[in-house]
């Protein structure tokens, strides 16, 4: 159970007047250490493998003396990626070293990739942020589930606040920069005129998409797989026309003839030029099937699992070309542009044009159990969820 500010420095008197059988259910806690040091949590592992098996909850301090070059930083909200939990299960192809600097019992890295922090002091060197400002990470790879950490002014960007949430920072770096890249960066694209297909399209990513196509002019063909009942279908269909989709269509209805030459028209044959896909498998081919000649695929996830298998014709005679999107890779090869990147969807944050996904807020309080943290992770994964799930920090 979280305790308030005041409760918690009530707490010595309170466990004194307790009897000794009651006292020990009372959370304990030194947040700041005899001599200053900062008591910090962290969910870690030193093996690959299901989260619910191989992660749990280290507690370390951290030195009140800091390196002049060092930062520290409190986290504020952390989203729960498919990619962090692939990560873990040692199934994605940047895996963060396992060290024991965090002081576990044996080498071990610390899970997530992205979050929003605050800064809570700086080295006598540190120019660019100072405490109280928000940052996020330049890249992917630090290790974002924890609730403090050392950092380098390298390994961060700041974020202008205000007018923003927690979570609206924390989720602006991997998902709304992989879209907006995609949909600059392969084809020449032009407003009013061309459209793109995606599948996925309820995703973080599929959401950002739409509503940077709709910004930009760009008319876009949305692929959802078929819900439960037809009115949970129905109801993401309206959901993402109100975020600005063109068109919203099942993945069975993708599979008709009726639905593929209504796509040939609305396109007039050839301005469907490009695909983005997150999921792979034979639902894909049908995705690929509607693009004009000359198309473009750009494949950045694998959410089915399936390998995306080809008739050569396709590429023989329509000459489409295929690509791949890594938005860690694009981020360390494109510090500046990512910096603008995630600035101007800020920006249009700011302004409503850009809206939140819908997420699961899990809270991580000082004395929130373990468990119930690597529960919040495991269901990172599931298909069907009603939101993305994310670790939002209490008074940590
Ligand atoms: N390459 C990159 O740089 C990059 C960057 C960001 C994200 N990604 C990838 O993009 C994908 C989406 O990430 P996200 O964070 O945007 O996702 P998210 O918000 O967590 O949503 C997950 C999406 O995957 C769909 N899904 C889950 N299982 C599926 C299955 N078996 N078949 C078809 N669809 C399935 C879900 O659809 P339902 O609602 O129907 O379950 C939902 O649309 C992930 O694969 C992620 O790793 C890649």
């Amino acid at each position: 159970m979280p305790f308030s500010r005041a409760v918690r420095a009530q707490a010595p008197a309170l466990i004194k007047s307790l009897k000794p059988q009651y006292a020990p259910t009372v959370c304990k806690r030194w947040k700041s250490g005899p001599y200053g040091y900062t008591q910090a949590k962290a969910l870690v592992y030193s093996k690959y493998g299901d989260p619910s098996e191989v992660l749990s909850l280290h507690t370390h301090s951290i030195s009140p003396s800091l390196p002049p070059n060092q930062l520290l930083l409190r986290t504020l909200a952390s989203p729960i990626n498919p990619a962090d939990i692939n990560q873990i299960q040692g199934v994605y192809p940047s895996k963060p070293p396992f060290t024991s600097l965090l002081g576990t019992s044996v080498p071990s890295a610390v899970a997530g990739n992205e979050a929003c922090f605050e800064v809570q002091s700086i080295g006598s060197s540190i120019k660019s942020v100072a405490k109280g400002d928000w940052v996020i990470m330049r890249s992917t790879g630090f290790g974002t589930w924890r609730t403090h950490a050392l950092a380098e002014e390298k390994d961060i960007l700041r974020v202008e606040k205000g007018g923003l949430t927690e979570i609206q920072a924390a989720t602006v770096g991997v998902n709304p920069t992989t879209a907006w890249r995609m949909l600059v960066d392969f084809e020449n694209l032009e407003g009013g005129r061309d459209w793109f297909i995606q599948n996925g399209a309820n995703s973080g990513v599929g959401r950002a998409a739409i509503q940077l196509g709709r910004e930009w002019g760009l008319k876009s063909i949305n692929i959802i797989r078929d819900r439960k009942t037809p009115e949970e279908t129905e109801s993401m269909k309206k959901e993402l026309l109100d975020l600005g989709a063109t068109k919203v269509i099942t993945e069975s209805e993708l599979q008709s003839r009726s639905t593929v030459s209504e796509i040939k028209e609305w396109t007039s044959g050839k301005n469907l030029k490009l695909g983005l896909n997150c999921v792979g498998g034979p639902v894909t081919l049908a995705l690929v099937k509607t693009l004009s000649p000359g198309g473009h695929l750009v494949t950045y996830g694998a959410m089915s699992k399936q390998p995306l298998s080809l008739p050569t014709g396709l590429l023989i005679f329509k000459d489409l070309k295929f690509s791949g999107f890594w938005v860690s890779r694009w981020s360390d090869a494109n510090s500046a542009e990512k910096e603008k990147t995630v600035e101007s969807i800020l920006q249009m944050t700011r302004e409503g044009r850009f809206k939140d996904i819908p997420v699961q807020e899990m809270r991580w309080e000082w004395a929130t159990e373990g468990e119930r943290l690597v529960e919040a992770v495991g269901g990172g994964l599931e298909g069907f969820r009603s939101g993305k799930g994310v670790l939002v920090f209490g008074d940590t």
